[in-house]
């Protein structure tokens, strides 16, 4: 854990502001996240379940991409907003895609009541597996 932040509240408002947009029918877990991009811009994305429940997309992993998608891919925090009683951290999967494009994102995560808890991705997912283990191989 770390006392670290960048953007705090605005960034943390954004996070929540796309939760209420969350599409989780099926766990009834609505997530929103918000990341900054080095260019100061903000993108958020949310949960977005499916019927075939396997296929559903996390908070995170819908704003990486949607940023990606608007061209940003250097980034320097996440806001995570969650229904939960305590902040909740990102899912394995979300922490190997964040990873991608910051190794070292800060990554602040807000319970329902605002309680909260941020961390370096490096201490989340550390020996994370990237391009450099592909050496040889592209
Ligand atoms: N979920 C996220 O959006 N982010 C996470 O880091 C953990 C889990 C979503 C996926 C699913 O829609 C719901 O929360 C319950 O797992």
């Amino acid at each position: 854990m770390t006392d670290e932040r960048i953007e705090g509240g605005r960034l943390r408002d954004a996070a929540f502001a796309a939760m209420e947009n969350a599409y989780a029918p099926y766990s009834r877990f609505r997530v929103g996240a918000a990341v900054l991009a080095s260019s100061g811009e903000i993108v958020t994305g949310c949960n977005v379940e499916n019927a075939a429940y396997g296929e559903a997309l996390c908070a995170e992993r819908v704003a990486v991409a949607a940023a990606v998608a608007q061209g940003l891919t250097s980034f320097e925090e996440i806001a995570i907003a969650s229904e939960s009683e305590e902040p909740s951290p990102p899912c394995g999967s979300c922490r190997q895609t964040m990873s991608e494009f910051a190794p070292d994102l800060l990554v602040s995560s807000y319970a329902r009541n605002g309680k909260q808890a941020t961390w370096r991705l490096s201490e989340l997912l550390p020996e994370a597996f990237d391009v450099n283990h592909l050496r040889g191989r592209l």
